[in-house]
C-alpha cells in the first residue's frame, strides 16, 4: 500500500508486547453484571444457568484458543491475546444466550473486560490461583 501522509499516527502505537516464559493470565469480567443480573432476574447469590452460560463460553475460547496459541506464540503479536479472547467470549455469552435462557430475552448486548498479567514463574502462577480460590470463598459467587 503506498505511503500517505496520515501514516505518521502510526507512531502512536506503543510497544506492548508481552515476556516470553511466562505463564500469562488473562482475566475475563462481566462489565456491570450487578445491573445486567438485575435486569434479567439472575438467581441469587448463584444463578445456575448464568452459571453454565460463562463456563460454555470459556469452553469454546479454549476450544478456539488452541489455534491461536499456536499463531501466537511468539513475537509481538501476543498484545492480540486479550482482545482475541475477550471477543470471543463475549460472542460466545450472546451466541448461547438462547439455550440457556430460552424465555427471556437478551435486555441488552452485554460486555467483558479482559486483563493480562505475567507471571513469571509456577509459584507465582500457584499462588494467582490460591487467591482467586480463596476470594471465591470468601464470596458468595461461584468464580
Ligand atoms: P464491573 O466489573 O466493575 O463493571 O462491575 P460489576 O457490576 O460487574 O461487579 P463485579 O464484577 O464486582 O461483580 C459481579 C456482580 O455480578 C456481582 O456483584 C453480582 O451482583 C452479579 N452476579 C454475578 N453472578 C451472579 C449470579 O449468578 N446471580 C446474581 N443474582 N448476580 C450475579
Ligand atoms: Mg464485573
Amino acid at each position: 500500500m503506498a505511503k500517505s501522509k496520515y501514516e505518521y499516527v502510526k507512531k502512536f502505537e506503543k510497544n506492548d508486547s508481552l515476556l516470553p516464559n511466562t505463564w500469562l493470565v488473562i482475566r475475563v469480567d462481566g462489565r456491570g453484571f450487578h445491573k445486567f443480573s438485575d435486569r434479567h432476574g439472575f438467581v441469587k447469590p448463584n444463578d445456575q444457568k448464568a452459571l453454565e452460560l460463562m463456563n460454555k463460553c470459556a469452553e469454546n475460547v479454549m476450544n478456539e484458543i488452541d489455534d491461536i496459541v499456536l499463531a501466537y506464540g511468539q513475537s509481538d503479536e501476543y498484545r492480540k491475546i486479550v482482545s482475541t479472547i475477550v471477543s470471543l467470549f463475549s460472542s460466545n455469552y450472546v451466541f448461547h444466550w438462547n439455550k440457556y435462557f430460552p424465555d427471556k430475552e437478551l435486555l441488552y448486548p452485554p460486555s467483558f473486560d479482559g486483563r493480562v498479567v505475567q507471571y513469571p514463574g509456577d509459584n507465582n502462577l500457584r499462588d494467582y490461583l490460591s487467591w482467586r480460590q480463596a476470594d471465591c470463598t470468601s464470596s458468595f459467587f461461584i468464580c
